[in-house]
């Protein structure tokens, strides 16, 4: 991973631990010239991409085939339900075939933690990797959108007060940008119900309750609760959840005037958020999902530098 001539080259981004502070300033300034329209996109070759989603998605999957339109790549279909997944095709050799088809890059989301480690230490497989969510690991691409937009409002991350707020221990999300909104200098805090959250996370801040900072907080970073990760055990109703951690239009009414609210979707209405507040003018959800399209971009066109 290298920056020249302004330009982020990247080889793959599978976490944001390999990313330089530099690297996400690079790509956030590149996404935001994306979303200015001031970039000519001109590849001095056709590039391939396939998205490879073993999990289900909406946001990472469309916006990632977006940005590939965008840029002038041509996209390899592909549909697990319908692959050689289904006659014992392992991970591995699905991507070594895209590979020998001639895919440059690879966008995959898959439910194993770390999946990525095999194609990319591998000597065979070409193909560059964009990890698109690793079960409960790390989610790249939506950390950077979630930096692209509070840089949006902000111009910095440095002393900004930033709560990550929910179902900590499940979010991939969560564990993306505690570490490095805390390298960029912000002050992290947690809240949400202590059985979600780990003493692992004291390094990066503290647990507070949302009452005791929701009038002093920048940014409030709201989580997805994880049902599906949960077998079944929740200890509270979603409308407990909801008046206990959730953002009510009475902690909403106690936000600073300059504070934003994120979440990165899909939202549990009346759960993590009220219903009403979703496109409320401090929400900046709506915004997160735009900024996605071009910090992919910004992402993709790194990859399509490091082999040019
Ligand atoms: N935020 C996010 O990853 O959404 P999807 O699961 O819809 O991709």
């Amino acid at each position: 991973m290298t920056i020249t001539n302004g330009k982020v080259s990247l080889k793959h981004l599978v976490t944001m631990e390999i990313l330089s502070n530099e690297e996400v300033l690079g790509l956030i300034k590149r996404g935001l010239e994306f979303k200015r329209g001031e970039v000519e996109i001109k590849p001095d070759r056709k590039y391939y991409a396939s998205n490879l989603f073993f999990e289900d998605s909406t946001r990472t999957h469309k916006s990632f085939e977006m940005a590939e339109l965008r840029l002038d790549m041509g996209m390899i279909d592909f549909d697990a339900r319908t692959s050689s997944v289904n006659k014992g095709e392992t991970l591995y050799d699905t991507i070594l075939t895209m590979s020998a088809l001639g895919v440059d890059i690879c966008v995959i989301r898959h439910s194993e933690v770390d999946y990525y480690k095999q194609l990319i230490d591998s000597p065979t497989i070409q193909t560059s990797i964009v990890n698109g969510g690793d079960g409960s690991g790390q989610h790249p691409s939506q950390s950077l959108l979630d930096l692209m937009t509070i840089y949006e409002e902000f111009g910095t991350f440095e002393g900004l007060k930033i709560v990550i707020a929910g179902d900590i221990t499940h979010s991939r999300v969560a564990k993306s940008n505690m570490q490095i909104l805390k390298r960029l200098g912000a002050e992290i805090f947690f809240s949400g119900p202590r059985e979600w959250y780990s003493e692992e996370f004291d390094v990066y801040g503290q647990h507070v309750g949302i009452d005791e900072i929701v009038e002093d907080v920048d940014v409030l970073m709201l989580l997805r609760v994880q049902h599906e990760r949960h077998d079944g055990n929740e200890s509270f109703s979603k409308g407990e959840y909801n008046s206990l951690h959730g953002l009510t239009v009475e902690r909403y009414k106690r936000l600073k005037d300059t504070a934003i609210v994120m979440h990165p979707a899909p939202v549990n209405r009346d759960v993590e958020i009220d219903d009403s507040l979703v496109e409320a003018p401090k929400a900046r959800i709506v915004r997160q999902m735009q900024n996605g399209v071009f910090v992919r971009m910004a992402i993709l066109e790194a990859i399509l530098n490091g082999k040019a």
